[in-house]
């Protein structure tokens, strides 16, 4: 338990003077998955006491890309809290079981539940958190006094506006990674969309004569198949282009699988910055891949409409987009591209412009009143220890999902969520909550740290009597 001032958890705090504010052990900023999964498993520690906030109205993930017939792309066991407690009354399995849907589940045999369906079950854990977690919360500012050594979270309760305060000792951000556009698209003028508002808006989309689709990860390819079935219905043509040199897809195999798990977070937390840099940016098609039975389907898609006649659609790989002009009065985008391998620069014309360029990571503005207290690297970007902790004094402040630069690929997946948060609830508590796996892999990453250990490494000698004696 941690210790003074005293705490009154679960009263509602003042919107008076901050120091009436009753004191939490921490906040957490923001809800998706990754801040929900820690508030699942810090629910039954009563020696725990956080709240979390969040400025949508209530719990919906991603709900622009809520394609019916989409679905995780990581296991249900990589639900809120399973990996952490299989035991928990938070799990995906308890959740079917009181919707009652757990036979269905079964039956199915898949163990990739629709997109639509997991966001549910969160909606359904958030709720049965009650007033642990605060929606209609956008946190503006966060202050810290000296003095009590505390911190102070300032908020916005929508709709209206009101100003509240949240005491706490410590801090878990847990705010995304907002959409992100290519450089000469912002501030365009027009109608264009990120895929994030994708289905409030397709029916105008689909009513362009031409739509252009950039980006080619999960999304984009969603995007195109859900374009691409209706297009004789609607009369539009479709251009698919990306950056990437091809369509590649998310890298599925149980020997890479491996590399989620902690041991590789170990192993790429301790490579200097700029390999972990690099390795980053090679590892694209461990998660950013598209899901290769989508790829094939797309294709098949594909062969079907060219059956009687070309189909009205054009793919493009290694095509950047570097320039891009709105013309208002016909409605219309001039697309500036470059074929990168190539080196050939050309242009493209389209009504309709649907940018499936990713999501990246941004410092929130809140946190300006105390950057003092916060590690940064070389590159303005937190320095994240292996214990997730961000501030100077590497017990206070908790990033999740903000780490791909310092943890590797696995910052936004699913499946190494509860692992992260039983780190993150040891460091809050002090303690060991849930066990927390040290090794799960079959392979090793680093090298043998002692000489003396590497008895299976490869002998160096030649001679095939050496190599016996070896053995
Ligand atoms: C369409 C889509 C599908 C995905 N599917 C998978 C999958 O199947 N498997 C997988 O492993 N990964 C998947 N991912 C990747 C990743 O798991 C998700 O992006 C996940 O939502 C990340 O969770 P998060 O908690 O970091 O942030 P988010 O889900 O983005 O939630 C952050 C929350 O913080 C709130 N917030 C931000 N600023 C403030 C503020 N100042 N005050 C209050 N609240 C604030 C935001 O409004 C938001 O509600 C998917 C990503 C996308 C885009
Ligand atoms: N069903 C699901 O579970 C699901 C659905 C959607 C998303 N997701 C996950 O969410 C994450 C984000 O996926 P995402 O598809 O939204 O984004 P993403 O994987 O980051 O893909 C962005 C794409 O846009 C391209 N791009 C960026 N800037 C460009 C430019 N200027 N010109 C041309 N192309 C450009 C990128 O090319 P480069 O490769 O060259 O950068 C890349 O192909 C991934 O982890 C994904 O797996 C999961």
């Amino acid at each position: 338990m941690l210790t003074d001032p005293p705490r009154s958890p679960h009263v509602t705090p003042s919107s008076a003077r901050p120091a009436d504010a009753p004191v939490h052990d921490f906040v957490a900023i923001g809800l998706g998955p990754f801040n929900l999964g820690l508030a699942c498993l810090t629910a039954p520690i009563p020696e725990l006491d956080g709240v979390f906030l969040d400025d949508k109205p209530e719990f919906n993930w991603h709900p622009g890309m809520m394609l019916d017939d989409s679905t995780l792309q990581t296991p249900f066991l990589s639900d809120l809290v399973t990996l952490a407690d299989p035991t928990s009354p938070f799990s995906f399995l308890n959740y079917l079981k009181e919707s009652g849907r757990l036979y269905s589940f079964y039956i199915r045999e898949s163990f990739y539940p629709l997109r639509a369906e997991f966001s549910d079950y969160c909606a359904w854990a958030a709720d049965r958190l009650g007033e642990t977690v605060r929606f209609g919360h956008r946190v503006t500012t966060v202050e810290y006094d000296e003095s009590d050594g505390l911190y102070t979270v300032h908020a916005e309760q929508l709709p209206g506006g009101e100003h509240r305060t949240f005491r706490t000792r410590k801090l878990v951000l847990g705010t995304g990674t907002p959409p992100y556009l290519p450089e000469p698209c912002q501030n365009l003028g027009g109608d264009l969309i990120h895929n994030s508002r994708y289905l409030e808006h397709k029916e105008a989309l689909q009513r362009k004569k031409s739509i252009t689709l950039v980006g080619s990860g999960q999304s984009a390819a969603e995007i195109y198949y859900d374009l691409l079935q209706d297009i004789d219905r609607y009369d539009y043509s479709l251009t698919w282009l990306t950056r990437s040199p091809r369509f590649f897809p998310l890298e599925y195999t149980k020997l890479t699988l491996e590399m989620t798990s902690p041991e590789y977070v170990d192993y790429f937390h301790s490579l200097p910055p700029d390999t972990r840099d690099s390795l980053v940016a090679s590892q694209k098609n461990l998660y950013k891949g598209i899901n290769s039975e989508l790829i094939d389907a797309i294709f098949d898609l594909l062969y079907q409409k060219n059956r009687r006649s070309p189909c009205p659609t054009r793919l493009m790989t290694n095509t950047a987009l570097t320039d891009a002009s709105y013309d208002e009065s016909s409605g219309t985008y001039t697309l500036g591209l470059r074929q990168e391998e190539q080196k050939r620069d050309f242009g493209l014309t389209t009504e309709g412009l649907v940018l499936a360029t990713g999501y990246r990571y941004q410092r929130p503005a809140f946190l300006d009143p105390i950057a003092d207290r916060i590690e940064w690297d070389a590159r303005g970007r937190f320095d994240v220890r292996r214990d997730y902790s961000v501030d100077t004094t590497g017990r206070q402040i908790y990033v999740q999902n903000a780490e791909l630069h310092t943890h590797g690929f696995v910052a936004p997946d699913l499946g190494m969520a509860a692992y992260r948060n039983s780190c993150i609830i040891r460091e809050l508590l002090g303690r060991e909550v849930y066990p927390i796996e040290k090794s799960i892999a079959f392979q090793e990453f680093s090298a043998p740290t002692d000489e003396t250990s590497g008895s299976h490494r490869a002998p160096a000698a030649t001679d095939p009597s050496d190599l016996e004696a070896a053995l």
